[in-house]
């Protein structure tokens, strides 16, 4: 009896997961099954995830966001100004990084390179009209940037994870700088041909997104002719996780006919004793 009432306990959770997990369940049971299993599995998925895990905990973007959002309730009689406030949602995510969890944002010491590289090409006689971040993420970055653009310029920030682009808005929200970024949700590639058809340059690219896709989409917008003369191009991650290719193009014969680079070497984010590298370029036009 002891066993077979632990058996049917433990086929709960194994039916769960199963009904939750089984895809297309229309294709494979029929407009009317798969109608019941599909309404079976939201039931299931909302039992899970509402009742018995708490995704906001478990999972670091949301965890993030609940970080942020309570801070900045229990602030708000302080921060008075604009800047005040776009101030303390980067502070507070930083905050999330060194003492809470980690996260993957460029963080606060890297940070520092792609706002000096953004300020530098601000003072350039070319205005900066068009600013572009490769990965949004919890949208730390875009805030970052959308601090030093001070609202001068488009920003558009590329990620194609819903998740980042709830996350990433609501964060942008909180900070009052919503309506200065566009957000979208889409790869950095279809990003680069949509501005491309509308005729955009580009003068400030924070790339950030996947390493094994930095040359490549580097390539891409050198092929497009999408970089604006004196383009300053920011590159996070060099050495962690890595994007040896990308230094590599850099520092070659052809990389140097294109771009004028420098080398920060600093360390990952939130992590004083594990190396990083930013590449800061600067485009000095088609050869
Ligand atoms: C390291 S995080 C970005 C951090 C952010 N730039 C910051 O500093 O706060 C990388 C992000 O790239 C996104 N990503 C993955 N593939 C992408 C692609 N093809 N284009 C743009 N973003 C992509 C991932 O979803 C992830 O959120
Ligand atoms: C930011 O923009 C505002 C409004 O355009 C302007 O008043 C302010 O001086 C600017 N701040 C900086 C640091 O450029």
């Amino acid at each position: 009896m002891g066993v077979a009432r632990g058996l049917l306990l433990m086929s709960i959770p194994v039916l769960l997961v199963s009904l939750i997990l089984a895809p297309y369940p229309k294709l494979v049971l029929g407009t009317w099954l798969g109608r019941w299993v599909e309404i079976g599995q939201a039931l299931a998925k909302i039992f899970v995830f509402m009742v018995c895990v708490d995704v906001t905990r478990v999972h670091p973007q949301f965890d993030t966001l609940e970080y942020v959002t309570s801070e900045m309730r229990a602030a708000s009689s302080s921060l008075t100004t604009a800047d005040a406030r776009l101030e303390k949602v980067i502070n507070l995510v930083d905050d999330y990084g060194w003492n809470r969890g980690f996260l993957i944002n460029v963080g606060d010491v890297k940070g520092q390179v792609l706002d000096q590289a953004l300020r530098a090409r601000r003072r350039d006689p070319q205005p900066l009209q068009l600013a572009v971040e490769l990965g949004t993420f919890v949208g730390y970055g875009t805030l970052r940037m959308a601090r030093v653009l001070n609202g001068s310029s488009t920003l558009i920030t590329v990620d194609p994870s819903v998740m980042s682009y709830a996350i990433a808005s609501s964060l942008y929200e909180q900070a009052g700088v919503r309506d200065q970024i566009t957000m979208k949700k889409d790869f950095s590639y279809n990003t680069f041909r949509e501005l491309k058809l509308q005729g955009k340059k580009i003068d400030a690219l924070f790339i950030d997104h996947v390493k094994k896709f930095y040359l490549s989409d580097l390539k891409l917008a050198l092929q497009l002719d999408l970089l604006a003369q004196n383009c300053v191009v920011v590159a996070d991650n060099i050495l962690s996780p890595g994007a040896p290719d990308y230094k590599s193009f850099m520092f070659s014969e052809e990389g140097r006919q294109l771009f004028k680079t420098e080398v920060h070497q600093l360390h990952v984010e939130y992590m004083p004793t594990w190396p990083d590298e930013v590449l800061v370029s600067t485009f000095l036009g088609a050869s």
